[in-house]
């Protein structure tokens, strides 16, 4: 667990600056800025760097389709990934672009200190090219007959339907997907990472950090398989930095993609005008938790690759990899053009963003494990849990206390309070294990017991009788307070609600203040803070998540 004073340099994946962000992007970096939250609400330092992944083949051709040049593409799709995610109150204190000066220096930096180490290996190669089009062809551009197995259409890596990998140059009848010309077979040289030669270090990185055991199974694999070289050189025309001292070559885009994280801090660092260099906050040496939260798709480029690059340049390596699931969509694989997908921009059409925080949050878990995003089950959850349960505790509550210009009393039930309060430390420790489906579980039975308490105490029967106007007014505060210490432990999770409660308390407490119960004190008129999500509503999603 992060120590008192460190400072938390905290990650999400950078999104491939080629088009608008779905919700396998937003599952990432909500699971991300909640634990950015509950760090804050447990007052650490944080600081959570994210940026546009602006380099490679994709976004060059993409750019080329759009007819404008790849820095404009990347300027458009960073802005409007940027605009989205604070749409959700995800809280980036940098959202930057891998296409930066900042992050060409420390590539070259990295680059140059492996090279002085004699770590990068130059080597020639064969690859498949499209004479018509210009272009070397990575295994997703090229398709032909499987060489084990025969089966048609298979692209340049594996094959799916017997299992086989294999070189591209191995295919039969190969096409390029561009022209449908056959390609030609070109020799070139490569540069490459010596991986191998990182083995040592890597083993200890990996027995000192606290890695899923899921995660630390895999890269056992890859150890025995054998640490390859990694290929980090592309020919042109690729969009991306040009490598040292060559005139046609360029970084791989998985070379300087995770290097954007510490390019995004230098960044930050400079706009807020602090006088820390990011060399020294990332340095071997510093005190500096570093966390990078992940899909599982890109774990070896992670805990692999990165480790090396950091090692050689004497940067430190991560604190953590946190890696999750891969989310479905009503059971089945996002897809496009499957029919089956939704952007985070057409959900906010429709929804606000704090119920899907909380669903997705009710569903994450530590493990790598895929999870759903059924639309049925969100409607239900969000419908039973935060309004039901939680805002029902206010709205009950409220009515008793109308007669008295909405004050709250100054006895209350301490003992249901001191309970409450007393499931701090369980509550925060299950959001710092990043165990959210749990911690939402023990704050909804807390709910459930304000709710039995209310049940249990019949105010509304009370009431009816002018004698028992004390003992109503005690009940009714009672619970508003039972509702103020729950809105500080969703706060992580629904921030712009409970804002919205804090507004209607007229208290603007954090979690320092949890015992604080607010007595003879003045409540906001009453509205309703939350509405149900109405069947409409869902099957608007459907029908948008439909359309592809
Ligand atoms: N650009 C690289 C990351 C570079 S980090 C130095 C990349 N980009 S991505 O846009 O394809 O994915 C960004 C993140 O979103 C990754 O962590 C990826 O695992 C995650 N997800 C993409 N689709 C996802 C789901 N369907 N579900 C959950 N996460 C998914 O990879
Ligand atoms: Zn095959």
């Amino acid at each position: 667990m992060p120590n008192k004073n460190n400072l938390l340099i905290i990650t999400s994946a950078l999104p491939y600056a080629n088009g608008p962000l779905h919700f396998g992007h937003l599952l990432e970096h909500i699971q991300t800025d909640i634990w950015v939250r509950t760090n804050r609400a447990l007052n650490k330092e944080c600081i959570y760097i994210c940026a546009s992944d602006a380099h490679g083949t994709p976004i060059m051709l993409k750019a080329e389709e759009e007819n404008i040049q790849p820095e404009k593409l990347i300027e458009e799709i960073t802005e409007i990934q940027k605009k989205s995610l604070i749409n959700f109150n995800i809280k980036h204190d940098n959202y930057y672009t891998t296409h930066s000066k900042e992050n060409r220096v420390f590539s070259e930096l990295i680059f140059n200190s492996a090279d002085k180490k004699g770590l990068i290996i130059r080597k020639k190669i064969k690859q498949l090219y499209d004479d018509s089009k210009g272009l070397f062809l990575a295994d997703r551009y090229v398709q032909g007959e499987c060489p084990k197995c025969g089966a048609k259409d298979q692209y340049g890596d594996n094959c799916e339907v017997c299992g086989a990998t294999y070189e591209a140059t191995e295919l039969l009848n190969p096409k390029s997907i561009f022209t449908g010309n056959k390609p030609s077979v070109k020799e070139s040289e490569h540069l490459f990472f010596d991986v191998g030669s990182c083995s040592e270090n890597l083993k200890k990185w990996i027995s000192d950090t606290d890695l899923q055991s899921a995660v630390k199974n895999k890269i056992q694999e890859w150890f025995v398989d054998g640490l390859k070289p990694w290929d980090i050189s592309r020919d042109a025309p690729y969009f991306g930095f040009k490598i040292p001292g060559y005139e046609d070559k360029y970084f791989y885009v998985w070379l300087d993609a995770p290097i954007g994280y510490i390019a995004s801090l230098e960044n930050y660092l400079k706009k807020k005008n602090i006088n820390k260099d990011s060399r020294e906050l990332w340095g071997e040496q510093s005190d500096t938790e570093i966390y990078h939260f992940i899909g599982k798709d890109i774990m070896n480029f992670h805990t692999l690759f990165w480790p090396c690059m950091l090692e050689t340049a004497g940067f430190k390596k991560p604190t953590n990899v946190f890696i999750h699931g891969f989310m479905t969509l009503n059971g089945k694989k996002m897809s496009k053009s499957k029919k089956n997908f939704l952007l985070v921009d057409d959900y906010l059409q429709v929804l606000q963003p704090d119920f899907i925080r909380y669903y997705l949050a009710s569903k994450l878990s530590s493990g790598v494990d895929d999870l759903d995003m059924d639309l049925n089950d969100f409607q239900k959850k969000v419908n039973t849990d935060l309004i039901g349960k939680f805002i029902n505790i206010a709205s009950r509550s409220q009515g008793f206390l109308k007669k008295d210009s909405n004050m709250l009393g100054e006895v209350l039930d301490n003992e249901i309070i001191d309970e409450f309060i007393n499931e701090k430390d369980n509550i925060f420790n299950l959001f710092t294990a990043r165990e959210y489906s749990k911690a939402l579980k023990e704050i909804m039975l807390l709910a459930d017991k304000a709710n039995q308490y209310i049940d249990l105490n019949k105010p509304w029967e009370l009431n009816k009788e002018e004698v028992n106007s004390i003992e109503v007014k005690k009940i009714a505060s009672t619970a508003i307070n039972l509702f103020r210490i729950l809105n500080l432990y969703l706060e992580p999770v629904i921030p712009e609600t409970s804002e919205k409660i804090k507004n209607y308390l007229k208290s603007n407490q954090s979690l320092d203040n949890l015992k604080n119960n607010l007595v003879n004190h003045q409540l906001e008129i009453f509205k309703p803070l939350l509405l149900r999500i109405e069947d409409s509503e869902i099957a608007k999603l459907a029908e948008i998540s439909q359309n592809g």
